[in-house]
């Protein structure tokens, strides 16, 4: 039985009291739902500032009635030091996701950006704080290796920022290491790699790569690539991501405790290689697709070129074992893909 097995079986026995913040986003509603049939208690915050309540809707037809009482939802906002205050009190765990993502939106409003990625930040480490939570596990990103150009990245080696969500998510990594240093907090931070799986939304000028071309193949629109289309990223399916938080929190491996980790595969899919694959996989389901192809369009100020994950810390360290690579993501998120974009 492998490490993620053994914490499954053990959560299961000995249920624990969770809170996730951003629960109605794309990955906050995943931790949700893999959480609640583990039969264990949550307790979720979000602002559906980018969240929506149908992710919830969508997670209560997932779990049984049973599993859902053991839900309790609050609407709120992490900028109010009262309410992380609030949603911290019992917690065992906490999983903070609520943040605002996306490099072009916070170039076009940085204030917004840092207010809930860094002030909220901050917010929800005093309350943890002060609460007394055993273990603090936040979404940090792949974006805080900035203009580096070694491959692949590796945790310790950083470059210099390059927009304002990626000065946020670093800021995040400085404020845990503090916390941790001068109150004695257990925080672990995991630098996500272009996640993707059910449940991301598809809408909007701030939509992420892959359920934005679903969408877009699906409804006969065009794709565009920005650059040449051998701009490259990681590509790390949901599965993975909620195997990452569930380790970290659980983690007893000392040498784990107030590190950040890189969340992917250590593989690297061009843009021009994951449009084939979805095209592939879409074409036999829609017809109009025969011989459809991208238009290419300038490269996107604030986006990294090459992005690639070294996992072998969180290998070591947490016993971390990828299940879904990218192909068996896409196929395993295909038919929610077609049902919902
Ligand atoms: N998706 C990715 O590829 C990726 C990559 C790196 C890091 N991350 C980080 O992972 C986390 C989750 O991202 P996601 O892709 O699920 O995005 P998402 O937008 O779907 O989820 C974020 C959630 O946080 C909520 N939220 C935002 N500001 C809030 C506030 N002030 N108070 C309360 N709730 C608030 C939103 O309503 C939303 O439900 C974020 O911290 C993001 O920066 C994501």
């Amino acid at each position: 039985m492998n490490r993620y097995e053994t914490v499954l079986n053990q959560l299961q026995s000995d249920p624990k009291i969770w809170l996730v913040t951003g629960c109605a986003g794309f990955i906050g509603s995943n931790l949700l739902e893999k959480l609640l049939q583990l039969n264990q208690r949550v307790i979720g915050l979000d602002n559906f500032s980018t969240g929506k309540p149908s992710n919830l809707q969508e997670v209560q037809g997932l779990v049984t009635a049973e599993q859902w009482q053991r839900f309790s939802f609050i609407e709120g906002d992490i900028r109010e030091l009262a309410t992380c205050r609030e949603v911290c009190q019992n917690a065992d765990y906490i999983l903070h996701e609520a943040a605002l993502g996306s490099v072009p939106r916070s170039i076009e409003d940085p204030i917004t950006s840092n207010e809930s990625n860094v002030s909220g930040f901050l917010n929800m480490l005093v309350a943890a704080r002060d609460a007394g939570v055993k273990r603090f596990v936040y979404a940090a990103s792949s974006s805080t290796y900035g203009d580096h150009p070694g491959l692949p990245k590796v945790e310790d080696t950083i470059g210099r920022p390059l927009s304002p969500y990626a000065v946020t998510k670093y800021v995040n990594e400085l404020y845990a290491d503090v916390f941790a240093r001068t109150y004695g907090m257990e925080l672990i931070g995991l630098r996500y790699f272009n996640v993707f799986g059910p449940r991301q939304d598809p809408e909007g000028a701030y939509a992420a790569v892959i359920p934005c071309w679903i969408r877009a193949l699906i409804k006969g629109e065009t794709v565009h690539i920005n650059g040449s289309g051998e701009t490259s990223r990681d590509f790390c399916f949901v599965e993975n991501v909620i195997q990452m938080n569930l380790l970290a929190a659980t983690t007893a491996e000392a040498a784990a405790i107030n590190q950040v980790f890189n969340t992917a595969l250590n593989a690297r899919t061009s843009l021009n290689e994951l449009f084939s694959m979805l095209h592939g996989r879409l074409l036999p389901h829609f017809p109009h697709l025969q011989g459809s192809k991208p238009v290419y369009r300038e490269f996107r100020k604030g986006d990294v070129l090459h992005s690639q994950a070294d996992i072998s810390k969180a290998v070591r360290l947490l016993g971390f074992e990828p299940s879904h690579t990218i192909d068996a993501g896409l196929d395993a998120a295909l038919s929610w893909y077609m049902a919902n974009l």
